[in-house]
């Protein structure tokens, strides 16, 4: 199949990237610089100039092929609502914190656009709007954590908050759950949906459904060799700061009927062995934030979709 995948220089489109190469798919990504470009020409995909922004170029690479893969991150934060721009910029409110992230438990579940990631719910909104135009369109559900040895998604930013102020927190009692999948897990589910999805599927990608928080606040602290403490809801946004609301969301996913439906079997290693290895690389905590820099910018999130497009 030919495919065209936005993102494809990013942590999670260059897996796919890999992914469907090593399947026998012709792949064309979207690159922003001449540096993408290489890097994706030596993966052994075609490179396309373009941008999200550019009606244009997203159009001349989905109509040159059999079905498009959605992963590039699109961090505008005037998209966001004014609700969430002021709650990212003030932190995050104790008022919405301990929510879920998505609110979708189940993969028949719909996503709310007022949870803490409600902004990809948009995003489903859109893509599941395409079948009814003839678009075989479906939605991949990415858990907070995508992870390989190097990266691991939001907790990379909790890493660094953690070495920064010297102490590895968790939110009470913190037996709220998160999700994780390893990317190259993630990579091979696009794939599979791409080959074998339904319109109008929304497939979770989750390997660990529900890993108490606490567990991932004791990972960090014990390779940081900092204390590893509980704090209050309300002292959630000072100490986390935009991250706050994420932090606490109680999560619980299940990724059942997305094995049964693809016969998709994650089968790299989990979060705590991904994240163990990388606070023990000496590189990796010579890249981790030094104590004295400042937080990143926050990042609104969108969701990640693929869509068939039907051949002219
Ligand atoms: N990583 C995680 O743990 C995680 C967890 C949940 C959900 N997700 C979602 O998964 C998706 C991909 O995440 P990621 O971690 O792979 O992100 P990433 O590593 O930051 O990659 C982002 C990709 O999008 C491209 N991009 C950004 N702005 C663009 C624009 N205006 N036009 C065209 N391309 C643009 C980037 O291209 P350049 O190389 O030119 O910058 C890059 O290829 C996002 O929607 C994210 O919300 C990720």
């Amino acid at each position: 199949m030919r495919v065209f995948v936005t993102g494809a220089t990013g942590f999670i489109g260059s897996a796919v990237v890999r992914e469907l190469i090593e399947a026998g798919h012709e792949v064309t990504g979207l690159v922003r610089s001449a540096e993408g470009a290489t890097k994706l020409e030596a993966a052994g995909a075609k490179a396309q100039r373009g941008a999200i922004e550019d009606l244009e170029s997203l159009t001349r690479g989905a109509s040159a092929a059999d079905g498009v893969i959605h992963t590039a991150f699109f961090h505008a934060f005037s998209q966001a609502s004014l609700a969430t721009r002021l709650r990212v910029m003030f932190g995050g409110s104790p008022t919405n914190i301990v929510k879920r992230f998505m609110t979708a438990a189940v993969e028949t579940d719909i996503s709310d656009p007022n949870a803490v990631g409600g902004l990809r719910a948009r995003s489903e909104e859109a893509a599941l709007a395409l079948p009814a135009r003839g678009v075989k369109a479906m939605i991949v559900r990415l858990p907070p954590s995508v992870h390989d040895q190097t990266k691991q998604g939001l907790i990379t930013q909790l890493t660094a908050i953690a070495r920064k102020k010297q102490v590895s927190a968790y939110v009470g009692d913190g037996t709220n759950n998160w999700a994780a999948v390893h990317r190259l897990d993630a990579a091979h589910l696009f794939r599979l949906a791409l080959e074998d999805g339904e319109a109008g599927g929304r497939y979770h990608a989750v390997a660990e459904g529900g890993i108490p928080f606490r567990d991932i606040a004791e990972a960090i602290g014990r390779q940081l060799i900092v204390p590893v403490r509980g704090i209050s809801v309300e002292d959630a946004s000072k100490h986390f700061g935009w991250v706050a609301p994420f932090v606490a969301t109680d999560n619980p996913v299940s990724s059942e009927a997305t094995q049964e439906r693809l016969r998709w079997q994650p089968t790299h290693p989990p979060l705590m062995v991904d994240l163990g290895a990388m606070l023990r690389s000496a590189d990796a905590r010579a890249s981790l934030r030094r104590p004295d820099a400042k937080p990143a910018t926050p990042k609104p999130f969108c969701m990640a979709r693929v869509a068939d497009i039907p051949r002219a």
